[in-house]
């Protein structure tokens, strides 16, 4: 497997990392020892970069990585986040007070089985603290030798910037994929300015761009898509158009979309690594595949065509949402 580097940090990742958020809540129901297998996969084929927060599954998702990893901490990258405070059901606060960073992080530890946190996300900034405030705190924990690496997820620029001005950022974490184009918007100029490197979060768009779903049916009923805006309705039909495209230009090249999909972001700057979620060896190796992808100019271009920024139908988050990110 390929490795990249997080910005001017040092960090070295695998460059298609495992997304555990699935395994625990979000996408329909999964199955602990098969997710444990899916994790222990990754490893064994260089998948080493994975990918949790303490809010999945209400600290569940934490608790089974650490699982995963309790006799192979050696071989894995493990970052996590904290800035969700959850209520009831699908209810969320965020929080960015010191108290909260440190709290927090000790939790995120214990749940992990861990002493040390290899890249701490703030999940979300907190407009009632001030960044320098948040990340002061997070500097104490690396201080305190409980984290290694200090990222930012959905931040905006002015916020990077300030962030930086307190301690070195090794990474943003935020969604950027074939229809959600949005951090070409200053965010990666952003990114490469500070030396920050970039993690490309739901890269496969939730699963949208791999062709698997023709429906909203094709979901179960809690899953957390149904609620976004590109799966619902009319929407959902719309998009499935990008889809064709971009499958009918994989078959072309004799790859999966997802790979396809993969591929591409990895082809957007050699600073730029992705997070592809499953619950499955099959569809772990597929997306694992996708670094040996080599896309010519030519594929680039017509990428950027059925692509465009702006092509997807309905907002990335419920509109209640959307205020959270880019800030
Ligand atoms: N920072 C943030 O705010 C934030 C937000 C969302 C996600 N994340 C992180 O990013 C990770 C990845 O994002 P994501 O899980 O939302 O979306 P994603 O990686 O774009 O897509 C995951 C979905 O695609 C399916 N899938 C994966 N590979 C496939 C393949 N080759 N063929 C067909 N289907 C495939 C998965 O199903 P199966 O499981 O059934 O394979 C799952 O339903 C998460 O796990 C989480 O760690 C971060």
């Amino acid at each position: 497997m390929q490795q990249r580097k997080l910005g001017k940090s040092g960090l070295r990742v695998s460059a298609v990392g495992l997304g555990c958020m699935g395994m625990s809540e979000f996408y329909g129901g999964a199955d602990e020892r098969e997710s444990i297998c899916v994790i222990h996969r990754a490893l064994d084929i260089g998948v080493t970069f994975l990918d949790t927060a303490d809010m999945y599954g209400r600290g569940e998702n934490e608790m089974l990585v650490g699982r995963a990893i309790a006799d192979r901490r050696d071989q894995v990258t493990l970052a996590t986040k904290f800035g969700f405070v959850r209520g009831e059901g699908q209810h969320r606060e965020i929080c960015g007070t010191p108290r909260h960073v440190k709290n927090a992080c000790d939790a995120s530890l214990q749940r992990l089985g861990l002493d040390t946190i290899d890249l701490y996300y703030q999940h979300r900034v907190d407009p009632n603290v001030p960044i320098e405030e948040t990340v002061g705190a997070m500097k104490e924990l690396v201080e305190a030798g409980k984290v290694r690496y200090l990222g930012l997820s959905e931040a905006g620029v002015e916020t990077m910037r300030k962030a930086c001005s307190i301690h070195p950022i090794t990474a943003l974490q935020t969604e950027y994929s074939l229809w959600s184009r949005d951090p070409e918007d200053g965010i990666l100029d952003t990114c490469r300015e500070l030396g920050i490197g970039f993690v490309a979060y739901s890269p496969l768009g939730r699963g949208f761009l791999t062709g698997r779903f023709k429906s909203v049916d094709d979901l179960d009923q809690d899953d957390w898509r149904r609620q976004n805006p590109r799966f619902q309705g009319e929407n959902f039909q719309k998009n499935l158009d990008l889809v064709k495209k971009v499958e009918t230009l994989a078959a072309q090249k004799g790859v999966s979309a997802a790979q396809l999909a993969l591929s591409w972001l990895m082809h957007c700057g050699d600073d730029v690594v992705t997070i592809p979620g499953t619950r499955s060896i099959r569809r772990l190796e597929e997306n694992a595949g996708a670094v040996d992808v080599k896309l010519t100019q030519d594929d680039l271009r017509e990428l950027d065509e059925v692509a465009p920024k702006g092509v997807a139908v309905g907002t990335r988050y419920p509109e209640q949402y959307m205020g959270q990110v880019g800030r």
